[in-house]
Order: structure tokens, then C-alpha cells, then sequence
């Protein structure tokens, strides 16, 4: 049965231990005794009591005494001493040490439940301010942690951004070079040495593609945290991401259809935010799908959000794999095996670029038979 509260009793009077009991059980209290401040002390220490009835003057000393070890204890333990006339002082004296009330020998039934009652109250303020202070500490704390993740994933962005930028001009310089000796602009190259160079350069535009999608993702997570957008034609930026990509699908035989509607579609966004999200979309569209397959592009109001769609008809993503999509590095394991090469990077520079502009993204996909990706914009108010 749920009490209405615990109470110790510590008095060498047996006589008040039964007043005190016959007064409060019947309303639900359940009460200990002791006789001594020792007794007293080790009762507190063991159970978690609400209230503590304390003589003044107990065989072992005064009842003050007990004061002070039992708030160590339990600081919001309500302790209300128990006086006669002639130790009032006393009584004085203790609440001045923190107990909470007193009340005066001979006490009537009435007298004692009403300060019962008036001390668990206090016992209940006491509690919930605790609880309070507990739950601003986490929260102050959690601020704290926060802030440094934050401020580590910030350095981590800016440092990742320096390094790439830093190995760029090498790299590109070194690939030129490169591509001088393949062109036999420095002399003849066997056929065996072409071979050899050839699978080079393709290694050094998988290290360029890495550096490129890094610097994209450090910038795209630099971004300021107040968006400044303005708005733009969705139109315009979906035709140049698609005419981007055409030549490679031509190279694959995949045929890029779309459906772009005529009536100017605007939402608010920034060139590079658009063309990071659909350039990898779609690129991804073609790298994934197998000679002769299909992407379609289409662009279609529904609501007051853009809807884009990008749809293939390639290898799919594997269920399990859907909900780690978007992990930094993360590729699923038909895309490793297929041979085709990432960095697993773009999708985590799409969604970055998505929450900046305010827009979401859906994903469905059926391995073996294709992959619709549907990114959603709120459209720009005119
Ligand atoms: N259109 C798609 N079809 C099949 N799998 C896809 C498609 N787009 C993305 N994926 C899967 O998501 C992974 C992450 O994509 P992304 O971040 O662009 O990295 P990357 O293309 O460099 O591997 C890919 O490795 C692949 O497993
Ligand atoms: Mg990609």
C-alpha cells in the first residue's frame, strides 16, 4: 500500500511512541520508533525516512545532535523537535541547526497530524526541488557536451577542408604529367607501360574524386548556420546537373529521360547547395545502373513542396542497407562488389545540403531493379 509518508520517532518516552502512532497510522502513515539518538541515527542511515519526530533531550544527549549527522544523511529530511515548555530554547536552538519545526508537549492528535502534515509538504518541496536541480544540472551538462562535439566536428570540418584543399593542386598537378606521358607527348610509351599508366590515372581520378567529394562535404558542413538563400529556378539547375552528367550516360548507353514542367518552379536555396544535391543524385543514377538501363528525371509540384525524383533502373540498394545510407564512407556491399568505385561520401554531402535548403529526402529501392530517390523542397513564397 502506497503511505503517505515514512516517519521516525526518536523519543525515550513510550508512551508518546503510542500516541504518535494511534494519532498518524490511521491516516496512513507508517511510522518506526526509537528510543536514543544512536538508535536514532542508525535508523536514519538505513531506510529512507520523510520525517523525523526528535525529542530535545533523549538518555544519549540532546536531540540536536541529531540533527546535523541526519541531514548528512539525507539533507532533506524534515525533522520537527519535540519540546516541553521548559526546553523551548532547545527547540530554538535546533531549528536555528535546521530542523524545521517544533511542537510543544502535551500535543493533542490534531496539533501533531496538522504538523505532520505541514512538514511533509515541506518534504515534498524539498524533493521536487531536487528533482528540478538534478535535471537542470544534466541539462547544463548536456549543453556542455554538446558544445564540444560540436566545436570537435566544427575543427574536424575545417581541417579536413584544409588538407584536401592542400593535396588538390599536387594531385592535379601530378595527373597532367600523367597524361602527358599516355599521349606520348614525352617520348614513346610501349603499349605495356600505356596499359600500366592508363590504370594509374584511373587510380589518380579515384584520389581526385575522393579529395573533391571531401572538400564538398567539409564546405557543405561549414555552411552558416542561418541559411542565405535566395531563390532560385529549379528548372534551370536540374537542366545543367542533367546536361553535366549526359555524356557519361551516353558512354554507358543509359538513356536520361525527363519531365521538367514549363511553369517556373522556385524554392530557396544557393548554386552550389542545388547542384551538390542533384549532381550527385543523378550521377549516382548513372553509376549504378549497367549498360543499357534507364534514369529518369522528373520535377513535379505537389502541394506547396518541389518534388525532384530521380529514378534508375540499376543494381538497387539492399534493404538492410537503406537506413545506413548517408553514413560518412558508408557503401553498400553490392555497390563494393559490383567493382564500380566511391567514396561513399555523396550521400552524406546530399543530406547535409538537403537540411540546409529545409528539404527531405525519401529513398526506395528494389535490389536487382532499380533506385527512386524523391527529395522534397518547400517552394519559395512569391
Ligand atoms: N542510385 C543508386 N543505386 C544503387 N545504389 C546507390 C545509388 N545511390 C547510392 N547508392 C548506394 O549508396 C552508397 C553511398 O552513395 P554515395 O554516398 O554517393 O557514395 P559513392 O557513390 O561514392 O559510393 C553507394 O556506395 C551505393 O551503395
Ligand atoms: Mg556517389
Amino acid at each position: 500500500m502506497e503511505t503517505s509518508g515514512k516517519i521516525l520517532i526518536v523519543d525515550d518516552e513510550i508512551g508518546i511512541h503510542r500516541g504518535v502512532q494511534r494519532a498518524l497510522e490511521p491516516q496512513g502513515y507508517s511510522i518506526e520508533t526509537a528510543t536514543t539518538i544512536e538508535e536514532g541515527l542508525q535508523k536514519i542511515r538505513q531506510a529512507k525516512f520523510d520525517l523525523v519526530l526528535l525529542d530535545v533531550m533523549l538518555p544519549d544527549g540532546r536531540g540536536i545532535d541529531l540533527v546535523a549527522p541526519a541531514h548528512a544523511d539525507d539533507p532533506n529530511l524534515v525533522i520537527v523537535i519535540i519540546t516541553g515548555y521548559a526546553t523551548v530554547e532547545l527547540a530554538v536552538d535546533a531549528i536555528k541547526q535546521g530542523a524545521y519545526d517544533f511542537i510543544a508537549k502535551p500535543f493533542s492528535a490534531d496539533m501533531l497530524l496538522l504538523t505532520v502534515r505541514q512538514g511533509m509538504e515541506k518534504r515534498q518541496l524539498l524533493l521536487e526541488a531536487q528533482r528540478l536541480q538534478a535535471i537542470e544540472q544534466e541539462a547544463a551538462l548536456l549543453t556542455i557536451e554538446k558544445e564540444s562535439a560540436e566545436k570537435l566536428s566544427e575543427f574536424k570540418s575545417t581541417f579536413t577542408l584544409m588538407i584536401a584543399h592542400e593535396l588538390r593542386s599536387p594531385v592535379s598537378a601530378a595527373q597532367s604529367l600523367l597524361r602527358t606521358l599516355i599521349h606520348g607527348l614525352a617520348g614513346t610509351v610501349s603499349e605495356k607501360q600505356g596499359e600500366i599508366l592508363t590504370r594509374i590515372d584511373a587510380r589518380m581520378d579515384e584520389l581526385m574524386a575522393l579529395i573533391n567529394d571531401l572538400l564538398d562535404l567539409a564546405s557543405s558542413k561549414t555552411l552558416a548556420d542561418e541559411p542565405s538563400l535566395t531563390s532560385m529556378s529549379l528548372q534551370a539547375a536540374l537542366q545543367a546537373s542533367i546536361d553535366r552528367f549526359c555524356i557519361q550516360a551516353e558512354h554507358k548507353n543509359i538513356t536520361i529521360s525527363y519531365h521538367i514542367p514549363e511553369t517556373p518552379l522556385e524554392i530557396l536555396a544557393t548554386p552550389d547547395s542545388l547542384e551538390r544535391i542533384l549532381g550527385n543524385l543523378i550521377s549516382n543514377a548513372i553509376k549504378y545502373t549497367l549498360e543499357g538501363g534507364s534514369v529518369e528525371v522528373s520535377m513535379q509540384l505537389v502541394a506547396d513542396e518541389v518534388e525532384i525524383c530521380v529514378a534508375d533502373s540499376g543494381i538497387g540498394i539492399p534493404q538492410a542497407a537503406l537506413k545506413k545510407l548517408g553514413e560518412e564512407f558508408y557503401r553498400a556491399e553490392n555497390a563494393k562488389q559490383s567493382g564500380i568505385t566511391g567514396t561513399g561520401l555523396g550521400l552524406s554531402i546530399v543530406k547535409q545540403n538537403i537540411d540546409y535548403l529545409r528539404g527531405r529526402m525519401q529513398i526506395h529501392s528494389v535490389e536487382g531493379q532499380g533506385t527512386t530517390f524523391r527529395v522534397y523542397f518547400p517552394l519559395a513564397k512569391t
